[in-house]
């Protein structure tokens, strides 16, 4: 059985291990074991109950009042195809709802993995400036083909498909 929980301290070695290896590949963004650390309670784990080990996992970080980005997404190898990426979405959407927020996003390669979880694709455009931080960590920086898609954390939201309505993060007010 697989068992979907929030991140201890003491699954980032293998957290690391698993995105080191899709980085290797090219597919994901690597992501330092510090920088996991200090991220640790963004991220859920799927863990395989009978043998203990780390199948995937995912994390949701929160990008403004109303906006959060799925990052992270990784299954061992060995597990791809076997819904656990799936199980990780959902969860990871679930926290989204528990916290208020109204749709998550991602930039991804996995176009048809994402649509089969109810995302929608989307001009990169019409994300916040911020969402682009991260690309300074990427080796692709100046050749991005990633997509962004999106969805809403209510599948009644009467907006769902509209997706080029997104509005920009208000700006913070920095003073005089
Ligand atoms: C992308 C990834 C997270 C998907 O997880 P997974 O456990 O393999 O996917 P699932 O088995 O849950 O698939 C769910 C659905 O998406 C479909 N799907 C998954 N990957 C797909 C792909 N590459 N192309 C087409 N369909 C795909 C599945 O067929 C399944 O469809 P169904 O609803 O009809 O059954 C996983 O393959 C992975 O870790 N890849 C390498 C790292 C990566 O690319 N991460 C994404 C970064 S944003």
């Amino acid at each position: 059985m697989m068992q979907y929980r929030k991140a201890t301290m003491a699954d980032v070695p293998a957290i690391h291990q698993l995105i080191q290896h899709w980085a290797n590949q090219g597919v994901m963004l690597r992501r330092p074991a510090m920088r996991i650390y200090e991220a640790a309670r963004d991220f859920v784990v799927a863990v395989d109950d009978t043998t203990g080990e780390l199948a995937g996992v995912g994390g949701l970080h929160i990008m403004g009042q109303d906006l959060a980005e799925i990052r992270s997404l990784a299954v061992q190898p060995g597990r791809v195809g076997g819904g656990v990426g799936r199980g990780l979405v959902e969860q990871l959407m679930l926290d989204a709802a528990d916290i208020g927020l109204q749709r998550v996003f991602a930039l991804t390669y996995q176009q048809k993995f994402f649509e089969r979880a109810g995302f929608l694709v989307v001009t990169k455009d019409s994300l916040p400036q911020k969402v682009w931080t991260e690309c300074v960590y990427c080796d692709k920086f100046d050749h991005c083909e990633e997509i962004a898609v999106v969805r809403w954390v209510d599948p009644a939201h009467p907006d769902a498909p509209v997706v080029d309505e997104i509005p920009l993060i208000e700006k913070p007010h920095w003073g005089k």
